[in-house]
């Protein structure tokens, strides 16, 4: 990723994974709470503040990044008009799950809350997918561009590829 130090993506990953874990960790309780669906297993009491608190602390990290990633990266790629739909859903999910957080945390345990709770879990559960289909791209536009690097190799290794693909 331009612009960026090479421990940045890792963090950036490392912070998205922990939100993911631990609102899944969450979610039979929430469920539960909010919607009265029982499942086979969910976090004891202490169980669930200790990971409320490393998803709250994840949660963020990761809107920080978000505004780093804002001011460098989201502006170039949409400067260059590459990656716009899914880094733009992306963005605007998180912005949403940030927004959704603080309804979770004021409205309380009427419609308005628990609204707010399943509209979290729902685009919290989508993130993941969306995540990787941004990055899947990433990955095949990076490949394309070093194709003029494999034109200017030998001969040889480019009839080698192709008839392994
Ligand atoms: C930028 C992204 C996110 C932010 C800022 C964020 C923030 C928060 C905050 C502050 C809470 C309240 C914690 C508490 O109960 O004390 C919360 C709850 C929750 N989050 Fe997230 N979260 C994010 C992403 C996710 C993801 C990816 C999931 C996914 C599976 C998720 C699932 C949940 C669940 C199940 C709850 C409990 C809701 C309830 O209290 O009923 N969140 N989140
Ligand atoms: C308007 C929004 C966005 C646009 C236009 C965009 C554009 C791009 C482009 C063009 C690439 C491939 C080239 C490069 O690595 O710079 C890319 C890769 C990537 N983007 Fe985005 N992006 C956006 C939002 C986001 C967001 C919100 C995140 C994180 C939550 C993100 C995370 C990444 C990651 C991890 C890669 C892969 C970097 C690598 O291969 O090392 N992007 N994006």
């Amino acid at each position: 990723m331009k612009g960026y130090p090479a421990w940045f993506v890792r963090a950036l990953l490392g912070a998205l994974l922990l939100l993911f874990v631990s609102g899944c960790l969450m979610a039979p309780t929430t469920l539960l709470m909010r919607f009265e669906m029982e499942l086979a297993w969910r976090l004891p009491g202490a169980g669930r503040v200790v990971t409320a608190a490393m998803h709250a602390t994840g949660g963020f990290v990761v809107l920080m990044m978000l505004g780093a990633l804002w001011s460098v990266h989201m502006r170039a790629g949409w400067r260059k008009r590459r990656q716009r739909g899914s880094g733009a859903t992306l963005g605007i999910m998180l912005v949403l799950l940030a927004a959704s957080a603080v309804a979770i945390y004021y409205a309380g345990d009427d419609a308005l809350g628990s609204g707010a709770a399943l509209v979290h879990l729902a685009m919290g559960a989508a993130l993941l997918p969306t995540f990787g289909w941004h990055w899947v791209h990433a990955r095949r536009a990076s490949r394309k561009a070093a194709i003029p690097d494999s034109v200017r190799a030998p001969a040889g290794t480019v009839v080698v590829r192709a008839e392994a693909n």
